[in-house]
C-alpha cells in the first residue's frame, strides 16, 4: 500500500524518492500532484507513461519559494507583483525560461516558457524543501479522470505506479491553480482556477484576458476540451432530474433526485462547491449512473472556474 501517514520519517524518504527519479504523490491546497523531479528527464517522462497522458501538455514546476523560482524563469514587472501578492498559493505563472534554467524540455514541452508555482499547502513546501529540486506535477490521476482531493482518489488511479503517496487528507481548494501567462503589460489567465480573475486583477491593477473560451484554440495546450470528464455523461443546468440519471446539487432548494444525490454546497457557497467539485463527480460516476445532471452554477467569482470544469466534463470524451 503506497499511501503514507505524514512523519518526519516519510516526508525524508519521500524526497530521496524524488531524488532518486521515482514519482511521489503529494497534497497541495488545490489537488494532489503526481510529481517528479523536474531536471531528471527520465523522472519527467515517467509522470506521463503513468498518467497516460498526450505528449504535448507540458507541466508545472512546483518550487519552495520564490527565490527558488528564480533559479528557472525570469520573474519580473507584474509577474513578480503577482508571486509577491500570491505565492505561496493556487497561482501558476508561465514564464520565459532563464540561462541555466535545468527544467527538462520534458516538462515544458519544448516551449520556450516554464509554468512555475509554490503551492502554500505545508506538506507540499516540506517535501520541496527536502527534495531540493524543482518538481514537476501535474494532477495525481489518470489522463482525462477527475483531479484527485484526496490519497484514496489518488491510490484508484495510481496506485500501482508510484512509489509512495503522501496523505495529507482532503485538500482545501479542489480546484487546480490559475494558469497565468504574463508578457510585458499584459496578463492573460490561460487556465481558470481557486484564485479568481477578480483577484488578479485587483493586483494586476488591470483588466485581466482570458484565454480559455469555448471555441478559441487553447493557449494553455492542457486545456484540452475533454480533459475532466468521468465516465457518465453530464447534463448542465439541469432544472429536473430524469431516470437512471444522478443529480450534482448546488444550493438549499434542489430539483428531487430518484437516483444519487450530491449537494455541492447545500448554503450555495462557491468556495465550498469547488472543493467538493471533483469528489462529487467521483462519487456520483457509478456503474447503473447513465447521466450527471448539475444544477445551474453561478458564473461569478470562483464559478467560473467550476462552470469551466463542468463545461469539460459534459463535452465528453
Ligand atoms: O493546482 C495545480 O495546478 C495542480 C497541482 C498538482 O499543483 N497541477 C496541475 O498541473 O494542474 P497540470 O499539469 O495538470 O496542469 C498544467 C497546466 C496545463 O493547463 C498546461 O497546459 C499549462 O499548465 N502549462 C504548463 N506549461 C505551460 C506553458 N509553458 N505555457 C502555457 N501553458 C502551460
Ligand atoms: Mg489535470
Amino acid at each position: 500500500m503506497p499511501i503514507v501517514e505524514i512523519s518526519d520519517r516519510t516526508l525524508d524518504e519521500a524526497a530521496r524518492l524524488l531524488r532518486a527519479g521515482q514519482l511521489v504523490a503529494f497534497p497541495t491546497e488545490t489537488v494532489y500532484g503526481l510529481g517528479a523531479d523536474a531536471t531528471n528527464g527520465a523522472a519527467v517522462a515517467a509522470i506521463y507513461a503513468a498518467k497516460g497522458r498526450p505528449q504535448f501538455n507540458p507541466l508545472i514546476a512546483h518550487v519552495a519559494d520564490t527565490e527558488a523560482a528564480k533559479r528557472h524563469v525570469e520573474l519580473t514587472g507584474k509577474a513578480a507583483k503577482l508571486a509577491k501578492a500570491f505565492w505561496p498559493g493556487p497561482l501558476t505563472l508561465v514564464l520565459p525560461r532563464c540561462a541555466d534554467c535545468g527544467i527538462s524540455e520534458l516538462v515544458t514541452a519544448g516551449l520556450d516558457t516554464v509554468a512555475i508555482r509554490v503551492p502554500r499547502h505545508p506538506i507540499a513546501r516540506d517535501l520541496l524543501r527536502r527534495a531540493n529540486v524543482p518538481v514537476a506535477a501535474p494532477s495525481a490521476n489518470l489522463s482525462g479522470h477527475v483531479s484527485p482531493t484526496t490519497a484514496m482518489h489518488v491510490a484508484h488511479d495510481l496506485r500501482a505506479k508510484v512509489a509512495m503517496i503522501l496523505d495529507g487528507g482532503p485538500t482545501e481548494h479542489g480546484l487546480e491553480s490559475t494558469v497565468v501567462e504574463v508578457e510585458g503589460r499584459s496578463v492573460m489567465i490561460l487556465r481558470p482556477g481557486a484564485l479568481t480573475a477578480e483577484q488578479i486583477e485587483a493586483v494586476a491593477g488591470a483588466p485581466v484576458g482570458r484565454a480559455y473560451d469555448a471555441g478559441e484554440r487553447p493557449r494553455s495546450p492542457g486545456q484540452l476540451v475533454s480533459h475532466y470528464a468521468p465516465h457518465a455523461a453530464v447534463r448542465l443546468d439541469a432544472t429536473a432530474v430524469a431516470a437512471g440519471e444522478a443529480l450534482l446539487a448546488f444550493g438549499p432548494t434542489p430539483p428531487v433526485a430518484v437516483g444519487p444525490m450530491f449537494n455541492l454546497s447545500r448554503r450555495g457557497d462557491l468556495v465550498e462547491a469547488a472543493a467538493n467539485l471533483f469528489a462529487g463527480l467521483r462519487e456520483l460516476d457509478k456503474p447503473g449512473v447513465t447521466c450527471i445532471a448539475v444544477s445551474h452554477i453561478p458564473n461569478a467569482g470562483l464559478g467560473e472556474a467550476i462552470n469551466d470544469r463542468l463545461k469539460r466534463a459534459a463535452s465528453g470524451r
